[in-house]
């Protein structure tokens, strides 16, 4: 049988979850973090994704995702974000977890919404790592969305918490800090109940998003969809090699 075939029985199960990394976003243009041209290759990452580096320099953090959001603002969802949101919107039960900050599932989830005339779901997607259009006072913890360029030609320019004057910082998740609670605990619980987990774009080098496919494998069907190797290969019940934007139309 056609392995895209297999695949489409494994997910026609009740529950299913899913969960999403860079590659999802590649065909958009958003660079990953591991592959050729990787954003990691560019960048080292203590330089950059920890509180470390930002208590050090938030000059220099901000001057990186302030050009992260002005590259993602310029990217389009891809036919990959479209046939998921499109399918999540077409049957219940599919949860859909990411690890992207870049907000593109949201996007075409909006885009699907209008187009069928419905309201959005509020809860799509689970956001392991927060996302880099919402920000956290390193001072009081208030929390915002914020968009648009960021002046980071100085530390007095940097954005700042209209509350305590303390200096916001991304709401995204560093190497080293832990996940939002609720996030967690709603995408554990969809491990839970999964019978079968698609994940699609994650080399599945990073916990505890890996370790969700990995406990749906435990009880149920594992479908990986990805051009390269990645650390789900050898439990996978079904392996679609190609990219997101070409098989996911097709698969779903
Ligand atoms: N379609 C599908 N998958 C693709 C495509 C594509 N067009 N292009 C590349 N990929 C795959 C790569 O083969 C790789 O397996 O996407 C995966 C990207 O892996 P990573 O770059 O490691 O990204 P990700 O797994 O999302 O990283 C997880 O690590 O750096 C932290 O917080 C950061 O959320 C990130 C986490």
């Amino acid at each position: 049988m056609e392995r895209i075939e297999e695949a489409r029985m494994l997910l026609a199960g009740s529950a299913v979850l899913v969960l999403t990394g860079a590659g999802i976003s590649a065909e958009s243009g958003v660079p990953t973090f591991r592959g050729a041209g990787g954003l990691w290759k560019q960048f080292r990452a203590e330089d950059l994704a920890t509180a470390e580096a930002f208590a050090r320099d938030p000059r220099l953090v901000w001057e990186w995702y302030g050009w992260r959001r002005g590259l993602v603002a310029s990217c389009r969802p891809n036919p990959g974000h479209r046939a998921l949101a499109r399918w999540m919107l077409s049957r219940p039960g599919v949860t859909l977890v990411t690890q992207n900050v870049d907000a593109l599932h949201e996007r075409a989830a909006r885009e699907a919404a209008t187009a069928l005339g419905v309201a959005p779901d509020p809860a799509y997607p689970i956001r392991l790592h927060g996302s880099i259009h919402h920000v956290r006072c390193t001072t009081c913890d208030f929390r915002a969305e914020h968009d648009g360029p960021v002046d980071a030609t100085s530390v007095d320019t940097l954005p700042r918490c209209p509350h305590c004057e303390g200096l916001y910082r991304p709401d995204v998740v560093w190497f080293g800090e832990s996940l939002p609670d609720a996030a967690l605990a709603a995408a554990m619980a969809a491990a839970e109940r999964a019978d079968t987990c698609l994940v699609i774009g994650t080399a599945g080098a990073v916990q505890p998003a890996a370790g969700l496919a990995q406990a749906v494998a435990r009880h149920g069907a594992l479908v990986v969809l990805d051009p390269g190797a990645t650390a789900f290969d050898d439990i996978a019940d079904v392996k679609l090699t190609g990219a997101a934007g070409a098989l996911l139309p097709k698969l779903l």
